[in-house]
């Protein structure tokens, strides 16, 4: 591998949704803000939507690692809805750590609204989080929207964040019902050039390197390439790294990047 050449203490452009390693762009900072808002001020529903590779993921991670410091909270997290809704709301049952999960559908939801009850009692607000919500059918949107009518003069005894390509916005905008549920509503835009610029100096700083070994022109294409999109811009920059090391070269120049892109599939 070509950490030791380039002089990293680890692989610098893993696509993982790690918090320790997590950017704070501009587009990055107002969705976690928008999301932290939602979660204190106990809005019903909110959405985030935005392209593959954008930093969804990456961002609840960092958002539930933020609430959950606060002790507050109840959290089920689905990261791969399933498509049948019982089931669905099985799931969030047992991400909510209970593991008697009943059969039937209103038996469901009676231990559902009791844990909901319980922890309204105890002070705690009742989070759930689905992560890929575009993959929602109708019928489980619709019992989402159920679930937000459990409530006492108003206030849902539920937040729920749906996160997801953009074609969750199209699925919501569908039923009217539940986008009218809608409070806190965000695009997760790409990085512009110049924080696709920070990134990549981040990542590298993150891995142990002090200077960045990529030029202006590489960075440039590599924008160019990836619309501003993290997970794009990881698997370039970890080609890229991979030839140049191959190539023995000092720095990551535009020749490289455009080899890498000529090349592969990224
Ligand atoms: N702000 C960020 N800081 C650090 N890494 C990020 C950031 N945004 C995205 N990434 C990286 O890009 C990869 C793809 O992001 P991800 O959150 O999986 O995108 P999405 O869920 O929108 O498809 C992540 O695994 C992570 O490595
Ligand atoms: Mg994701």
């Amino acid at each position: 591998m070509y950490l030791e050449y380039w002089g990293f203490n680890k692989p610098p452009f893993e696509n993982n949704p790690d918090p320790d390693i997590f950017y704070m762009s501009g587009p990055h900072i107002e969705g976690l803000t928008r999301l932290v808002y939602a979660a204190r001020t106990r809005k019903g529903l909110s959405i985030l939507v935005g392209d593959i590779g954008s930093g969804k993921t990456a961002l609840l991670k960092v958002f539930i690692n933020k609430i959950s410091s606060e002790n507050r909270y109840d959290i089920a997290l689905i990261s791969n809805p399933c498509q049948e809704s019982t089931e669905f709301l099985k799931d969030v049952l047992y991400k909510l750590g209970l593991t008697d999960v009943p059969i039937t559908r209103v038996e469901i939801l009676r231990v559902l609204e009791e844990r909901l009850m319980e922890n309204a009692r105890a002070g705690k607000d009742t989070v759930l989080m689905v992560d890929e919500a575009q993959m929602l059918s109708p019928a489980t949107l619709e019992e989402i929207r159920l679930l937000l009518n459990f409530n006492s003069s108003g206030m849902s005894f539920i937040s729920v964040f749906l996160l997801g390509q953009t074609g969750l916005l199209t699925r919501i905008q569908r039923q009217r019902q539940v986008r009218q549920r809608i409070s806190v509503s965000y695009f997760l835009k790409p990085l512009d050039l110049k924080e696709t610029a920070r990134y990549i100096f981040f990542r590298q700083r993150r891995a142990g390197l002090k200077n960045n070994v990529f030029t202006r022109q590489a960075i440039e294409m590599i924008y160019r390439h990836s619309n501003g999109l993290a997970g794009t811009i990881n698997n370039l920059c970890d080609m890229a790294l991979l030839v140049g090391f191959g190539e023995k070269n000092k720095m990551i120049n535009l020749a490289i990047i455009k080899d890498v892109i000529q090349d592969g599939e990224i």
